[in-house]
């Protein structure tokens, strides 16, 4: 299973009893809504199973989206919200694949950009975003800090436990390449009689990285944060949030 899409395809029917969907007063939710008029059209970058755009529904968002993966886009028409969001199932590295010029939000979280597993494909991922926002529009990017994923696996490799229940554990065992900026997870699943692995591969960017591509895009970095509270982002953060915006005309 080298793909994402292969990936994704196989993480779809576990992914929301792992990733249930956000409630719709969660910081990020809320953070999202409060800078964007209201009624405005949006497209998440990896809509998935809907986790996040349904409560963007919920919050009076027109929302669409487009994922690599057929098994995940299937999770998401099957709930009730779905009839509301309409979705590409491609690529959204391919500016094809988007309206031009359209939306006034791109959203892009979860580490869907480290999903993206060649630099140049991550950089063409802004790019398309670019594409895609209208003058004055917003993209909204959430990602791991990647010091901190380079700090949890200190000799290249770790074991951790994920969730665990009475006779059912789920481990995740990943192996870190700090050359090639690449983490591979494992998503291991003891119980019932069954082991069952489903792999997951991340290129994770650097802050300063991420800044450089959206200087390149042609996109402005309006806003940096380490949680959806809005607190600076710092060496103690967890994530890293960035607020880009295309220049009004
Ligand atoms: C970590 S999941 C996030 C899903 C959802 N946004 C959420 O927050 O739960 C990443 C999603 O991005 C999709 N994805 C990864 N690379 C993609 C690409 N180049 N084009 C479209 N979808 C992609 C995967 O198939 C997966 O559904």
């Amino acid at each position: 299973m080298d793909t994402t899409e292969e990936q994704f395809d196989a993480h779809a029917e576990a992914y929301d009893a792992l990733y249930p969907l956000l409630d719709d007063d969660h910081p990020m939710i809320t953070f999202i809504r409060d800078r964007l008029p209201p009624r405005c059209s949006v497209v998440e970058f990896g809509i998935g199973t809907g986790r996040v755009a349904i409560p963007l529904v919920h919050a009076g968002l027109d929302v669409c989206g487009i994922d690599l993966s057929a098994r995940m886009l299937e999770k998401l028409a099957a709930k009730p919200e779905g009839a509301r969001i309409t979705t590409v199932h491609g690529s959204f590295t391919e500016t094809r694949n988007l309206a031009a010029s359209r939306h006034s939000a791109v959203i892009c979280v979860f580490n869907t950009l480290f999903h993206v597993l060649q630099q140049r494909e991550q950089a063409r991922t802004l790019e398309a975003a670019a594409a895609a926002l209208r003058p004055g529009g917003l993209m909204f990017l959430e990602n791991s800090s990647a010091h901190r994923l380079v700090r949890k696996y200190p000799d290249g490799d770790a074991v951790r436990v994920h969730h665990q229940e009475t006779g059912r554990v789920w481990l995740l065992a990943g192996v870190l390449d700090e050359l090639r900026q690449r983490l591979d997870v494992t998503h291991i699943r003891i119980g019932g009689g069954e082991i069952s692995p489903v792999p997951v591969s991340f290129r994770y960017v650097w802050p300063s990285e991420l800044r450089l591509m959206a200087q390149a895009a042609g996109l402005d970095l309006v806003e940096e944060h380490g949680d959806w509270s809005g607190a600076p982002y710092d060496t103690s953060s967890r994530l890293h949030i960035c607020v880009l915006r295309k220049p009004p005309v």
